[in-house]
């Protein structure tokens, strides 16, 4: 049985997703994320493959063992692997609390750590993981510290695992957007004028993000950046300092 796997499919670029896997050629797309009603509406109103609705916590040590034994269970072909859920929190971190912090962490690197190690035992040849990364992996971004560190560790895990990878011929790409209009805005506390990066940063568009992001994953890419304003971006972050680019930016 051939399926696809998205994490955070309950809103956002995870929603572009799961429309953009309806084209390939699965059996079934399991969609996880907590909000089972959500779930169930976007795979009532875009799924015509058959679907199956996983609500769950994925920062849970429960969740990680249910996920372990649907797997055992089914014994899948895993051929895309979404590791998209995932939030940011704007603001100092000496304003912080440590709670919510920590389970930034726990969420961009444990899970999607943990998720893909259950997983890879399920891939075979021409398989694709596609971690949602962030611009912020590229440069630091001051006010979003810990978020921006979560990228990176997205960002190094990418390029070290497609390496370990080459030999069973499964990709590993990581998409890596500017602002997207989503419901993470909201989570992370960017409200207008709170933060004048966000304020002023060209947004993108996750329908073609996901789509434009999927169709480089397909051809073997490492990294896909939507807007040539963030690929610039990208190449600026390859060669001038970064404390510079740190300093030039209004967050
Ligand atoms: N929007 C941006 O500006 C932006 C820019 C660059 C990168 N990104 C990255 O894009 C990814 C998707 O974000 P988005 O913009 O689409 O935001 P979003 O609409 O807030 O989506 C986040 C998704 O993650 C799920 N989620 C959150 N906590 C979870 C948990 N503990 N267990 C399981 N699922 C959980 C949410 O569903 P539930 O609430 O139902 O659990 C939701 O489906 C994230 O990794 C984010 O870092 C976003």
């Amino acid at each position: 049985m051939n399926i696809a796997i998205i994490t955070g499919a309950s809103s956002g670029i995870g929603v572009e997703f799961f429309k953009e896997m309806q084209k390939e050629a699965l059996d079934e797309v399991w969609v996880i994320a907590r909000r089972e009603s959500k779930l169930k509406e976007i795979c009532q109103s875009y799924g015509a493959l058959p679907y199956k609705i996983i609500p769950m916590d994925i920062t849970t040590r429960e969740s990680m063992k249910e996920l372990s034994s649907l797997l055992e269970e089914y014994k899948p072909d895993i051929r895309f692997l979404f590791n998209n859920a995932g939030f940011g929190i704007i603001g100092n971190l000496d304003e912080a609390d440590y709670n919510e912090q920590g389970k930034m962490v726990e969420l961009n690197v444990r899970a999607l750590t943990e998720i893909t190690t259950i997983a890879l035992r399920y891939m075979t040849k021409g398989a694709c993981i596609i971690n949602t990364c962030s611009i912020a992996s590229f440069v630091p971004n001051a006010r979003m510290s810990v978020y921006s560190a979560t990228k990176a560790y997205v960002m190094s895990f990418t390029k070290s695992l497609r390496y370990e990878l080459r030999k069973r011929k499964i990709n590993v790409t990581a998409i890596c957007p500017g602002p997207m209009a989503t419901e993470f805005l909201d989570v992370a506390g960017i409200d207008k004028g709170v933060s004048k990066t966000f304020d002023t940063l060209p947004y993108c568009d996750p329908k073609k993000t996901a789509k434009k992001g999927i169709k480089a994953a397909k051809r073997g890419r490492c990294v896909y950046t939507p807007r040539g304003f963030y690929k610039f971006y990208r190449v600026l972050a390859k060669i001038l300092p970064h404390s510079w680019l740190l300093g030039a930016s209004k967050t």
